[in-house]
């Protein structure tokens, strides 16, 4: 569903992808690791679209989304969750949400009861302020908040990052539910490798903005890929 064919990316005179190159496919969760400052992120922008490529091309369900902006992107069915999560502070858990609404039609305009049966704690905190939430907390409402938007590619950016176990084990549990559904592809950046090698169907590995090693969980030399990716 989504081709990332030899994409190039440049921040200014600096580049920060050569020739990437990644698939993620409906019902399965496409994971993406590496150190840190390797290109993970600037990946995900330029599949949202929040960072204009300067070579190569991104297909989404067989057209070419390369000049589209962002907002598009988000109607033709990709959401993101950012790292860092990036709620609003000032909006309580509900508003949040239901900044998911606006690549919708008015008809689609409803919170999806999935996320709350995903993420009862949401549905018990609707009134607080999003700055009010505890870190595992914000990050499950950023993932319910991209939810909302019925996203047919889901990304998700270090969404372990900080987080205490028991949470991590709820968005693992989210992400494994997704996946069953069919109908979304998955793409993880991740950087605990555990919880990446328990979830990845296919994974690539990045360093200094090239893909390295690629492959699928069953061709997975988690030896090579615990080096590449140890600190
Ligand atoms: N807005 C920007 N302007 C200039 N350089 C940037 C910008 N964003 C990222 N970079 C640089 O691009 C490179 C890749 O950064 P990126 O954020 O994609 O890495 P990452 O793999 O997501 O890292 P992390 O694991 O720390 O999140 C780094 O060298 C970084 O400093
Ligand atoms: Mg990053």
């Amino acid at each position: 569903m989504l081709n990332v064919a030899n994409v190039d990316l440049h921040y200014g005179a600096a580049q920060a992808l050569r020739g990437v190159s990644l698939r993620a496919a409906a019902g399965r969760v496409t994971c993406v690791m590496g150190r840190n400052g390797v290109g993970k992120t600037s990946l995900m922008r330029a599949i949202a679209g929040q960072q204009p490529i300067s070579g190569g091309a991104i297909e989404w369900r067989g057209r070419d989304i390369s000049a589209l902006r962002p907002y598009d992107r988000a109607r033709a069915g990709i959401a993101v969750v950012p790292q860092g999560r990036e709620i609003f502070p000032q909006l309580t858990v509900e508003e949040n949400l239901m900044t998911g609404y606006a690549p919708l039609k008015r008809a689609d305009r409803y919170v999806p009861d999935a996320v709350y049966d995903l993420f009862p704690v949401l549905k018990d905190m609707l009134r607080r302020r999003g700055g009010d939430l505890s870190g595992g907390q914000q990050q499950q409402l950023a993932i319910g908040r991209a939810l909302v938007t019925r996203p047919k590619l889901l990304v998700l950016d270090e969404p372990t990052e900080g987080i205490q176990p028991s949470i991590i084990k709820d968005i693992g549990r989210a992400i494994v539910f997704l996946r069953r559904q069919g109908e979304m592809a998955i793409i993880l950046v991740e950087q605990y490798f555990d919880f990446a090698r328990d979830l990845a169907d296919d994974f690539l590995v990045m360093d200094r903005g090239e893909v390295v090693i690629s492959g699928t969980r069953e061709t997975m030399d988690e030896a090579a890929v615990r080096a590449r990716i140890a600190v």
